[in-house]
């Protein structure tokens, strides 16, 4: 299995690499120090071929006792045989002496510092020069790499190194005093003229000073970051013919605040140009992007800010890379915005449209930036972007997609920066090319077992927990005094006891956060986090955990204390209640009097985002159905799906939340159900939600589950004809989506009002089905709607009714990829809804088992669909697999 996926694995990356990449070296050397001259495979896993330095041509006049060669005693997960098996050690100075052609070449450095045949990596210094310039001093490979995080088991050190005056490039390695050196691999690749320095006017601004700045051909560089902002880690075999990794931005987004990606990217044709050429960059980065979140007013009031730990003392060039893909910004004045680089203005008012002449079309900048030394060694290197203030833009927004972050030689030449201290402490990153890799690389069989073992471990917790649980729960009620901020009743069973079960328990159940931690993600409960907000209090976007989750935070207003036994109430049902369809609840904070919420982020916003008065692009017909199936699922397992039914009350288009994968998930549920506190909440919104409203509650202010068809009912117009709910200017009959749709139904001219985004997207008869479904849900009196099980299933048929005809129509026009595409959509027919995958399938069957489902015949059409579900989610999960091998290329 597992050399079969590597097969596969070098088998794609061949093809990838034999691509006619933009540019073509002509200096390539790639060398695999010390390989036996015999072995067979000097093919890497990424597909290049490395040559063995034994007795090799590059190997300037050095004493035969100066070097040997040695095997790794061990192979971590993350690193390949080629080139990092096999070292070779020097116990004396030793020089490689390169053949190059005049420019600015790329020189890499391969390290393993683990043990080795006869010789230990761990303790090795030394010293590497190019020429005239000292790379690294007294350098360390394996202090290096302690104190990164992840604790990655290799090392790739990138440099540029200018060979202008000579037809050699020399390259030594010096062991120091009582040590020796080592090296696993060395390549050295070419980069076409004026790639990144370039002498023309005014090129590059000297950050802070105002004044242009010329980088001397003699200067060295190293690469300190290289990051595809707003998009996955690209390998190296993806660039454009320098082989350079580009790892995602995420790790160095500062505070909580990380902006939107936007996916419109991915699907536009990048337009090279003269002034920045193919081999820049490749379209990848350019594709994608970060940008600031959709509300223009909470985006004059942050800046898109990302830190980077750097080494003082030296001068750094910083290259971004942009490009409009977003169809709707194509003029100039549209996106325009400041560039901050260590709190000093580095540009005023830039405009990538202005820049570049057009949509899709990139563009670079450079700035150079002198880090002067302090005393600590290391410092924060700040990049913030913020919308123009003065400028009036259309979208107060930001973009970048792509940063490249050097450090320039010192005037000596020299490069040389102290180890890092090797204390237990968790310090600042030393980043590296290539160090987010082994984070993430596992293998296959690594997986599943983690996989495997941590969901039987989760599963004898929650049983556990269940009883003792129930066991706390009946001591409690025998108690007559019940204190009032107890969280007795809460999955937390005591107060004391919190802190270790929620180190020990999956995030599935609730925990228990303290109001520090809520702070730390929210900067204080800054208002640049706000997401939303309401009667009730405001909705915070926060990071916890180090800043590796992001969530969403609910702070209830805790001036009054009154609602406090309504929220525990709240909090007990609402972590009971798990479905991939309604949004989880993380867990809760109640220091101090607290009332707060955390939940799962949702990336996507909500669905009214996508429907209308938004930047987004129209959802295809397809996609809304998939929604619409979600949100019905969710609402059925609120309705049908747990022991006393819950009305939602408040269900709309932006009670509808979208995750990264377009999974719909039902939020603020329940909240509304109980109490005052929440009661005031209901009153206080109805101004947003009045076009839902069920009329029959209206009237008889009885609220049943209908009232939630009814809205939902509501929303499924929405969906269709991407207009609100309300719109009070319009004649009488059109005020009311609801009532306006009725009405075209019953003529049978319900086709003029839908959507114009969907015309020929949506078949005749999958509109008839829909529509009658809606209508249904919107009728006057509850006991003539529908239930939400059989909206579920009318949606599900309307959804095939779709397909079978766009199978048909592929049928027709298609050639065989259009014939694949079918069949496989046929076997994942109903299961489209939880196109999230099989992760969240599976837990969803756990849950329901755990938390009592009713309904024998609910839940066996259910089960049929997970199973199909999860076969769809296992194709995902071997997908992921085989994209986390394909991006470990070279490492
Ligand atoms: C090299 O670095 C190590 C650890 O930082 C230090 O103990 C040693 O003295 C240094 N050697 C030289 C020659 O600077
Ligand atoms: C590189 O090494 C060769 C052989 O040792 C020597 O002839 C040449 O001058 C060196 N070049 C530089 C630039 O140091
Ligand atoms: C991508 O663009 C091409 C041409 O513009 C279009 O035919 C295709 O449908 C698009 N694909 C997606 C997924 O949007
Ligand atoms: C960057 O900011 C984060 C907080 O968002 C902080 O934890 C981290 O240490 C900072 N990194 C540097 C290099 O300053
Ligand atoms: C953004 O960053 C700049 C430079 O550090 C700073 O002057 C400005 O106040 C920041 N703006 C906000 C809203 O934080
Ligand atoms: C620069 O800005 C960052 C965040 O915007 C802030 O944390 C830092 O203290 C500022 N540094 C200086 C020297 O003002």
């Amino acid at each position: 299995m597992l050399r079969f996926i590597f097969y596969l694995h070098l088998l794609l990356c061949v093809n990838s690499a034999g691509g006619s990449a933009p540019y073509t070296p002509t200096d390539y050397i790639l060398l695999d120090c010390g390989a036996s001259s015999s072995s067979w495979n000097t093919q890497a896993e990424d597909g290049r071929k490395w040559f063995t330095d034994e007795r090799s041509k590059f190997a300037a006049s050095n004493s035969e006792s100066a070097s040997f060669a040695s095997t790794a005693s061990r192979q971590d997960h993350s690193v390949t045989q080629v080139p990092y098996m096999t070292a070779r050690v020097f116990r004396d100075q030793f020089t490689y002496s390169f053949p190059v052609s005049p420019g600015l070449k790329f020189l890499r450095f391969y390290f393993y510092p683990v043990q080795y045949s006869s010789f230990d990596g761990t303790t090795s210094f030394f010293s590497v020069t190019a020429n005239n310039h000292l790379l690294l001093n007294n350098f360390s490979a394996s202090l290096t790499l302690s104190v990164e995080d992840g604790q990655p088991a290799s090392l790739i050190k990138e440099f540029m190194v200018p060979c202008f005056e000579t037809e050699k490039l020399n390259v030594s390695f010096s062991p120091s005093p009582n040590t020796w050196a080592f090296v696993n691999g060395i390549e050295l690749v070419s980069m076409p003229k004026n790639m990144y320095v370039n002498h023309q006017e005014n090129s590059l601004t000297l950050v802070g000073y105002k004044v242009p700045f010329d980088i001397p051909d003699a200067t060295a560089f190293e690469t300190v970051f290289r990051l595809n902002v707003g998009g996955k880690t690209v390998g190296n075999v993806d660039d454009t013919g320098m082989f350079r990794t580009w790892l995602d931005d995420s790790d160095y987004i500062f505070g909580g605040a990380v902006g939107n990606t936007p996916s419109r990217g991915k699907n536009v044709t990048i337009k090279y140009s003269e002034d920045t050429p193919a081999y820049i960059a490749p379209a990848i980065i350019y594709t994608t992007s970060r940008t600031m979140v959709v509300d223009p007013e909470i985006n004059m009031n942050f800046n898109l800010t990302w830190n980077f730990s750097v080494d003082a003392g030296f001068t750094y060039l910083l290259r971004l890379h942009f490009c409009e893909t977003q169809l709707e910004v194509t003029e100039e004045g549209q996106r325009v915005f400041d560039i901050f680089i260590n709190n000093q203005t580095a540009e005023h008012s830039a405009d990538v449209i202005h820049w570049s002449g057009g949509n899709s079309i990139p563009v670079y900048r450079d700035y150079a930036l002198i880090v002067p030394t302090e005393a600590q060694s290391k410092q924060t290197l700040w990049l913030a972007l913020h919308p123009s203030k003065d400028v009036g833009s259309k979208f107060a927004d930001a973009i970048l997609n792509g940063l490249e972050i050097f450090r320039l030689s010192k005037s000596d030449g020299s490069l040389a920066v102290p180890n890092p201290q090797p204390e237990p402490a968790p310090s600042p990153t030393l980043p590296s090319v290539g160090r987010k890799k082994k984070k993430t690389s596992v293998s296959p069989v690594m997986v599943i077992t983690i996989t495997v073992f941590s969901a039987l471990l989760a599963l004898c917790l929650i049983i556990c927990f269940l009883i003792y649980k129930r066991k706390v729960k009946r001591v409690k009620d025998s108690a007559v005094s019940v204190q009032k901020s107890s969280w007795g009743q809460l999955p937390c069973p005591s107060n004391s006891t919190c802190a270790t079960s929620v180190s020990l328990l999956p995030s599935d159940l609730c925990r228990r956060f303290s109001i520090i931690e809520l702070k730390e993600a929210t900067l204080n409960f800054d208002d640049q986090f706000i997401i939303g907000s309401g009667g009730f209090g405001n909705v915070y976007r926060g990071r916890i955990d180090g800043g590796s989750t992001t969530v969403a935070i609910k702070r209830l207003d805790s001036s009054s204390r009154q609602g406090f036994r309504e929220f525990q109430t709240e909090l007990e049902l609402l972590s009971k209640l798990r479905h991939v369809n309604l949004v989880s609840l993380i867990g809760f904070c109640d220091d101090h009097g607290e009332m707060i919420l955390v939940y799962e982020y949702m990336h996507r916003g909500t669905l009214r985002d996508h429907l209308y008065k938004t930047k987004n692009p129209p959802l295809p017909w397809k996609r809304r159905l998939e929604i619409c199936i979600g949100a019905a699922r969710g609402l059925q397992y609120l309705h049908a799906g747990v022991k006393h039914p819950i009305i939602h009350r408040d269900i709309k288009s932006t009670n509808i939340l979208l995750d990264e994968n377009w999974v719909a998930k039902v939020s603020d549920f329940g909240l509304s159900r109980l109490g005052p506190l929440f009661q005031s909440h209901v009153t206080t919104v109805v101004k947003g939600s009045v076009g839902y409203v069920d009329p029959e509650y209206y009237r008889r202010q009885q609220l049943t589950e209908k009232s939630d068809v009814y809205s939902f009912g509501v929303v499924l117009f929405e969906v269709l004809c991407a207009r609100q709910s309300m719109i009070p200017g319009l004649p009488k009959d059109q005020v009311n989506l609801a009532r306006w749709a009725r009405i075209c139904y019953a003529r049978g001219t319900l086709e003029n009002i839908v959507d114009p985004n969907l015309m020929g997207d949506i078949s005749p008869l999958c509109l008839q089905k829909f529509g009658a479904l809606a209508e249904s849900c919107v009728r006057d009196e509850g006991t003539a709607r529908p239930m939400m099980n059989d909206v579920v299933w009318g949606l599900e048929f309307a959804l095939q009714v779709q397909e079978a005809t766009q199978r048909d129509m592929d049928m027709d026009t298609g050639g065989d990829e259009a014939t694949v595409m079918s069949s496989s959509q046929t076997s994942s027919l109903v299961s489209k809804g939880a196109a999230g995958g099989g992760t969240t399938t599976s837990t969803e069957d756990d849950n329901e088992e755990l938390f009592s489902v009713s309904g024998g015949k609910v839940s066996e059409s259910r089960s049929t669909i997970s199973s199909v579900g999860r076969s769809d989610g296992d194709r995902i999960k071997s997908e992921s697999v085989f994209s986390e091998f394909k991006n470990d290329n070279g490492r």
